[in-house]
């Protein structure tokens, strides 16, 4: 399979756990480059359904070895209770099947109240963040002033530094009017995670180039999605990392040049959770997904935000990402809709757009140009050749390809393994 970038190409949720659990059967190695335990990826396999939010997807196929890169920002705490959580439903996790990179920075209990606070604060200008801890924590990264792994293995030095962050975060705390943290208990708790962790901590860069020259095959597990970009997202309603392409390498130590292929997610529609434009919005289909018991968020249970496919923003990010092939999901979640439409354009002040605008109230005024599709009127989900879909759906897939501008290689119409067409 060679080396393979795994991104979604929307919003985030694209049913990216599905297709990475999938791909993993040609994979050695799976990595997770950026992100934290904001990630939800589900994945069902045998009838048990498993939420990942920091571990990668590979994990739940024996064999493979998964790698938490130096990009991530990692709750220790939140991780040591997923290994557990996955160790109840069967899944072994020792040192031999997981790498963590002691260059990633830690989620801490301020980060999180800090998170909280400032969407609380912003009332209705919030951006609907998991409440995770990640911007404040990558911040921390940014401003120079964050923990690490590496000083979590070094229990006397993290508890110094410890203590002087929660000095300073309390006082910002108790500023914003929140109840300020408990040094011991945090040391404590994290002392604790950090000794069940230590046998996980390595350098990541070294083994992943060591693997490299032996050959092995490497999948890197995009979290979130192409528009929650730090970068290249819809600033300021985005993540707090590079959820593109790049971060795999930035996020990994893996350079450019490694890298054979990139692949990207996106659902047969547009969903989004949290704040922030999102131009091809539809309360009819919204309506209609959630009656199906469809779109509700895998980390926070919030219902998603749905609208039609948008092929601008599918195009932009075929061009940020370099996409090769796509992976199309959810198109099951289309089969009683007739018509279906498919955004083409935006307007914004009476001129036709291609690309997405930079600025959010821009982007939030903008109007979708929309063409018409057939729908199918009928259950796909037991379809499994190309062949054999409705011809309408053969169509509208061909049609989101084309307009995205990358190869359609895979199409899933279910969430179980075997509910995947391959081209
Ligand atoms: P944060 O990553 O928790 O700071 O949230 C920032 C924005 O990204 C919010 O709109 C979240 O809903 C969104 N977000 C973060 N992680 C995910 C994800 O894994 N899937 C979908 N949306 C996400
Ligand atoms: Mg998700």
């Amino acid at each position: 399979m060679a080396n393979t970038i795994l991104i979604g190409a929307q919003w985030g949720d694209e049913g990216k756990g599905k297709i990475i659990d999938v791909l993993t059967a040609q994979a050695n190695i799976i990595v997770r480059s950026q992100g934290g335990n904001n990630a939800g990826h589900t994945v069902i396999h045998d009838g048990v359904t498993y939420v990942l939010h920091l571990i990668p997807s590979g994990i739940l196929r024996r064999g493979k070895i998964c790698v938490i890169g130096n990009g991530v920002v990692i709750d220790p705490v939140a991780l040591f209770s997923e290994i557990e959580g996955l160790a109840k439903l069967g899944v072994t996790i020792t040192s031999r099947n997981l790498l963590i990179s002691d260059c990633a920075h830690l989620v801490l209990p301020y980060h999180r109240l800090l998170d909280e606070q400032r969407e609380l604060r912003n009332g209705r200008a919030k951006i609907g963040t998991t409440k995770r801890g990640i911007g404040p924590a990558y911040a921390d990264k940014a401003a120079r002033t964050g923990l690490r792994i590496s000083d979590l293995m070094q229990p006397i030095l993290f508890s110094k530094k410890l203590q002087a962050k929660v000095r300073e975060n309390n006082s910002i705390l108790e500023a914003l009017g929140a109840r300020p943290i408990n040094y011991r208990e945090v040391n404590e708790d994290y002392l604790a995670a950090g000794k069940k962790l230590r046998p996980f901590v390595t350098n990541t860069v070294l083994y992943l180039h060591r693997a490299l020259q032996q050959g092995k095959e490497i999948l890197f597990e995009g979290a979130q999605g192409t528009f929650l970009d730090i970068d290249h997202g819809t600033y300021p309603y985005v993540t707090s990392s590079n959820t593109t392409a790049g971060g795999a390498c930035t996020g990994t130590g893996v350079p450019p040049h490694r890298m054979d292929r990139v692949v990207g997610v996106m659902k047969a529609y547009t969903t989004r959770v949290g704040e922030g434009a999102l131009p091809s919005e539809d309360r009819y289909l919204a309506e209609m997904l959630h009656r199906l018991g469809r779109e509700f968020g895998a980390t926070t249970g919030r219902a998603r935000r749905c609208g039609w496919f948008d092929a601008v923003a599918t195009r932009y990010a075929t061009m940020i990402n370099g996409i090769d092939d796509l992976a199309i999901t959810n198109l099951d979640g289309l089969d009683d809709v007739d018509p279906i439409q498919i955004c083409v354009g935006y307007r914004l002040n009476g001129k036709r757009l291609e690309v997405p605008p930079c600025d959010a109230a821009q982007l939030d005024n903008c109007e979708p140009i929309y063409e018409k599709m057939r729908g199918w009127k009928k259950n796909i989900s037991s379809v499994r050749k190309f062949s054999e879909l409705p011809l309408a759906a053969r169509n509208y897939v061909k049609r989101i390809a084309a307009l995205t501008g990358a190869r359609l290689a895979i199409v899933s119409v279910g969430p179980t393994r075997a509910q995947t067409i391959f081209l």
